[in-house]
């Protein structure tokens, strides 16, 4: 009888002691795999360029004239050699908005923007994204740091 409740209380201590090996151990992979997945992102640039052949976007052969150039990137001609390129996101809760060649509205909450992308009406109290755009004459390119 006395053996019995011996090996009750090992066999219970036993137990808690394999759970809790168990518990670290599971908890070592997902630090590991923290840490791996934080190295990965280490690495990963923070932003990229596009290129694009005006060639290839008609709509930007005008100034003033516009194109979507991602789903949701619009560059915008503003003379022969400036162009803009902004971000379709409104900045409110992230509704796609809509470009009428004078400026953007966001049909969600009513926010709206100039045609540079500065907020008009809120209640987004922040501007359009913007991105740096890069024209080349010689390759009649954009260059558009994302
Ligand atoms: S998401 Fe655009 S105004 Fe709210």
């Amino acid at each position: 009888m006395e053996n019995n409740k011996f090996n009750r209380r090992d066999f219970l201590i036993k137990g808690a002691k394999t759970i809790a090996i168990g518990a670290l151990a599971l908890s070592s992979f997902d630090i590991l795999k923290l840490v791996a997945s934080s190295k990965d992102s280490e690495y990963e640039p923070c932003s990229a360029s596009k290129v694009i052949n005006l060639s290839e976007f008609p709509s930007l052969l005008n100034n003033g004239g516009y194109a979507m150039i991602t789903n949701n990137v619009i560059v915008i001609r503003k003379s022969s050699s400036k162009f803009i390129a902004l971000k379709t996101i409104c900045p409110h809760k992230e509704c796609d908005v809509d470009y009428n060649g004078d400026g953007f509205e966001c049909p969600c909450h009513g926010s709206a923007f100039d045609k540079n992308g500065i907020v008009t009406e809120g209640p987004s109290v922040k501007n359009l994204k913007s991105y740096k755009v890069t024209y080349s004459s010689d390759d009649n390119t954009l260059t558009i740091n994302m």
